[in-house]
C-alpha cells in the first residue's frame, strides 16, 4: 500500500488493500439492506465527533437488531484505519451488516461484517440548492430515526433532485410535516427564531443538528425544535442545512417537485444573517483548534 492511498481499508479484523478487498456475495447488507453506517469527517486525519457517531452506531445496530463489536474494537478499527489514511481531511464511512445470510429477509446468525473505509471528502462549500421531492419520510416505520444501508429511498429522491441541478432532496414525513434531507438536517429561519424539526419528524438524530442545538443554547440565536409545514420552508427567511460534510451550509435555492408538471422556484439571498451566526457559533465551538470529539 502506497503511503498516501486514494482509499484506506479495514475489513473484518485487519488493513486491507483497497483493491483486494471484498465482501461475500450473501453478506445481508448487499441482499437486503441488513445494515447500519456513520460518516464522519476526517480533520487532519482525526475522526470528528467520534463517540457520538458510535453511540449512534450503536443505537442504529440495536434498532436493526444488530450485534455491535465491543467499543475497544470499533475504536482500534478507527485508529487503524485512520493511521493508513494520514493526517489528511477527508471521510470515514463506519458500515456494520448482518454478515453472511440468506437470499431473504430472515438472519442466518453469522457474524456480522465491519468496514471502514477513509477516502477524501466530498468538500461541500457554498450555497446548496436542494430539491423537496413528494415521496415522504415514514416517521412510524421499523427504520424512523435510524441509519441504515436501506437508503434506496433517498437514492431515488437525491437523483430526482440532480435532475433539477439540486444537490440535496428534502422529505416531508406522513403527517406532511418537513422531516430532513437525504444526507442532512434541515434548519428553517423565520423572523428572528431558528427552528429545525424534532425527531418525533422522523428525521435521523444528526450529529451536526445535535452539536449546533447545544452550541447555540444560551446565545443570541437559539435553535428550537419546532414542527415545521411546507409553507413554512416556501415562507422562509432564511433555510440552511447540517450533516458531518456540509457543517452549516446556506441553501440559496429550492425547488419543488410535488407537482411534477409545476416546479416551483424560491431563491434567498445567502448567506442569510442568522444562518451566518449559526455558522459562526459552529467554526467557535467546533472549527480549528476547537474541540474534535465533543
Ligand atoms: C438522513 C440523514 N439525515 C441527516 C444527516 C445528518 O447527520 P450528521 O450531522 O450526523 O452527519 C444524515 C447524515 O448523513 C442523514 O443520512
Amino acid at each position: 500500500m502506497s503511503d498516501h492511498p486514494d482509499a484506506a481499508v479495514w475489513l473484518d479484523g485487519a488493513l486491507r488493500d483497497p483493491a483486494e478487498a471484498r465482501v461475500s456475495w450473501a453478506d445481508h447488507g448487499l441482499t437486503v439492506g441488513d445494515g447500519v453506517f456513520e460518516t464522519l469527517k476526517l480533520v487532519d486525519g482525526a475522526p470528528f465527533a467520534l463517540t457520538r457517531h458510535l453511540d449512534r452506531l450503536r443505537r442504529s445496530a440495536a434498532g436493526m437488531g444488530l450485534d455491535v463489536p465491543d467499543d475497544g474494537v470499533l475504536r482500534a478499527a478507527v485508529e487503524e484505519v485512520t493511521g493508513a489514511w494520514g493526517a489528511r481531511a477527508g471521510r470515514l464511512r463506519i458500515t456494520l451488516t448482518g454478515g453472511e445470510g440468506p437470499m431473504g429477509s430472515d438472519r442466518g446468525g453469522a457474524a456480522p461484517t465491519l468496514l471502514l473505509v477513509a477516502t477524501s471528502g466530498r468538500s461541500v462549500t457554498g450555497s446548496s440548492t436542494v430539491a423537496l421531492v413528494g415521496w415522504t419520510r415514514n416517521e412510524q416505520g421499523a427504520l424512523a430515526g435510524l441509519k441504515t444501508t436501506s437508503y434506496g429511498e433517498n437514492v431515488v429522491a437525491l437523483a430526482a433532485a440532480a435532475r433539477v441541478g439540486a444537490d440535496e432532496a428534502l422529505v416531508t414525513n406522513t403527517r406532511s410535516e418537513l422531516c430532513e434531507g437525504t444526507g442532512s438536517n434541515v434548519f428553517v429561519v423565520t423572523g428572528d427564531r431558528v427552528l429545525t424539526p424534532p425527531l418525533g419528524s422522523g428525521c435521523l438524530a444528526g450529529i451536526t443538528r445535535e452539536l449546533l442545538l447545544e452550541a447555540a443554547a444560551g446565545g443570541p440565536s437559539p435553535v428550537e425544535e419546532s414542527v415545521l409545514t411546507v409553507q413554512d420552508l416556501l415562507d422562509a427567511d432564511e433555510v440552511f442545512l447540517t450533516s458531518s460534510l456540509r457543517d452549516v451550509q446556506p441553501v440559496a435555492r429550492l425547488h419543488d417537485l410535488r407537482d411534477p408538471h409545476a416546479t416551483a422556484v424560491r431563491d434567498w439571498t445567502t448567506p442569510g444573517p442568522l444562518t451566518v451566526t449559526c455558522a459562526q457559533v459552529w467554526s467557535d465551538a467546533f472549527g480549528p483548534g476547537g474541540a474534535v470529539d465533543p
